[in-house]
This record gives C-alpha cells, structure tokens and sequence, in this order.
C-alpha cells in the first residue's frame, strides 16, 4: 500500500485481521466480517494458504463479537451516542455495526494506521478517522461532549501503561455526561511475561500492563461501575461453529486455567453526573 509502513505495536493488528478474515470464510461465520477478509486479501493474498491458515485467532473473534454485542446494546438505547474507537487497527466495527445517522463515531490508532484504514476501508457520514496516539488526548478537544459516550477499546488497554489507562479513562468519565467504557485486559503475569512472548516478539511489540482484577479500575472515578464481563472461551459458540482441528486444540487450551483467563473483557458505565462526583486521587 502507499506510503503506509506499520512499525512495533501497529503490527499488531494484522493477526486480529486474520483471524476476523478466516472466520469469515467458514461455512457458519462467528463474527461474518466480509470487510475483514477483503482487505486481507490486499495485504496478503495468500494469507488463507499454507499453514499459517489455521483459525487458532478464534479468541479474537470471539473477543470482537463480544465488543459488538455491548456496543449494539449501547447504541439501541443511545442512538445519540458518539464513538470513541480506539487502536481501531483495521477492524471494520462502524460497518458491521452500522449505527444510525444520530450516531457520531470516531476510530482513532496511530497516523500510519489511519492513513492504511482510508486506503483499505470506505468512508461514511457521521464517521471521522483520527491519526493520533490516544495517550495525546489532545483528540479529545475534536469530540463533541455534550452526548453519551461509548469507549471501545479492542486489544489496545495492555499497549499501555496504566498511568496512561487510568488518565485516559477518567479524562473521558470527566468530559462526558455519561456512557460505556468496554475493553480488555491481560493478568499480570501476562503483562510480566511478554517480552519473552513470541507473537509480540515477532512484531517487537510489548505489553505495558496487566490487571489480576480489572473490575477493580472501577476504584479509579467516583462515577465509574463495573457492569459486567463477557466470556473470553464461549465454548457453546466453539463447539458449534469452529472446524474439529481448532476445536480440539481450544479443549487442551482451556485445560490450562491460566491461559482460559489471559484476556478479560470487561465492561463499565458512568452515569449523568451528581456535584459531589471527583476523580479519585
Ligand atoms: C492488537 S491491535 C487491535 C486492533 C483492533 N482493535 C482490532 O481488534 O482489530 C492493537 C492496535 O492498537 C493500536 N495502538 C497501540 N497503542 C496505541 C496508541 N498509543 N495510540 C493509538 N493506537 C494504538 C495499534 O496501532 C494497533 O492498531
């Protein structure tokens, strides 16, 4: 692609995209992104050949179903919401969602990534792609602040550190009237261990937090609630739509407890704001 040379951590999407790809050439797609596995097979068109074309990326379809899921609710019940996408990558969410008119959505990741998405993906009304670190929330002053807010965070929060996340979060419960905060989180150990990991090695890329109980961040505003946690191995879903060699591989995986919780994915809601609310120090 022109002039669009992804570096570290930017990397990082390009198996999330594989895996959302691969999902959608099974007969029974969990996610069915078609937008994923069309531009996939621009950045590689042999990517669902050979051996690196095994669905083992289920996880982060599964993970993607679940952001979709909250975020549908979100929106059925705040049509005048505004989006905030972030490290959106090259996941197509704001057209598989396709929210109304009344919604205002913002996909932010990194310049290069940005400049990738609009060579790759199409554009739409009331849809804004960002170029900016999220940790410079300097972004924040392009957002209108007057509406409900919806905060998605897909494979992004352990990039950081958690002086960043916290920032980041409270600043946005700060701005807004009210809204949803939903991303996910890696345990300690995970956040420990991933210099030595692999994957992140491949793309030199590490992550910079983890959280044993991340309904705990709830602590870090007044107005913060943890709602709920979606499941990271639905198995029903692994049963009934993945192909017999992944789902083989998914039965030893979940055999081993610590890697069935090595990502948590984890919602939160800020209420309309009473005067005693302040940011906790
Ligand atoms: C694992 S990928 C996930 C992409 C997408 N959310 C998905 O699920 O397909 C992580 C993404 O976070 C982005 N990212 C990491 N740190 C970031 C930062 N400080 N500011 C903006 N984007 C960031 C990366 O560029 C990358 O696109």
């Amino acid at each position: 692609m022109d002039g669009a040379e992804l570096v570290g951590v930017q990397k990082t999407l390009t198996p999330v995209l594989k895996a959302k790809a691969l999902d959608n050439r099974l007969p029974d797609p969990i996610l069915g992104d078609r937008y994923a596995e069309r531009v996939m097979r621009r950045l590689d068109p042999g990517y669902d050949r050979g051996r690196g074309a095994t669905q083992l990326g289920l996880v982060a379809v599964i993970r993607s179903l679940a952001h979709d899921t909250w975020a549908r609710s979100f929106l059925a019940a705040h049509p005048d919401a505004v989006v905030l996408h972030l490290g959106c990558g090259l996941d197509a969410r704001v057209h598989r969602i396709d929210p109304p008119a009344t919604v205002d959505w913002f996909d932010l990741d990194y310049p290069a990534v940005i400049e990738l998405r609009k060579q790759l993906l199409p554009s739409r009304e009331h849809y804004v792609q960002l170029g900016t670190s999220v940790t410079d929330l300097a972004w924040l002053d392009r957002i209108p602040r007057e509406r409900p807010v919806l905060l998605i965070a897909e494979g992004l929060v352990p990039y950081l550190t958690e002086a960043d996340v916290r920032r980041l979060l409270t600043t946005v419960v700060e701005a807004f009237p009210s809204g949803q905060l939903q991303f996910d989180t890696v345990p300690v150990w995970a956040w420990r261990t991933s210099r030595w990991d692999p994957t992140l090695r491949r793309y030199d890329a590490q992550f910079h937090c983890g959280f044993d109980d991340p309904a705990a961040l709830a602590q870090w505003h007044p107005r913060l609630e943890f709602v709920d946690e979606a499941p990271m191995y639905d198995a029903a879903l692994v049963k009934a739509k993945a192909p017999a060699t992944v789902r083989r591989v998914y039965r030893l995986l979940t055999l081993l407890p610590g890697l069935k919780r090595s990502t948590r994915i984890v919602r939160f809601r800020f209420p309309p704001r009473r005067s005693s609310d302040a940011p906790a120090s």
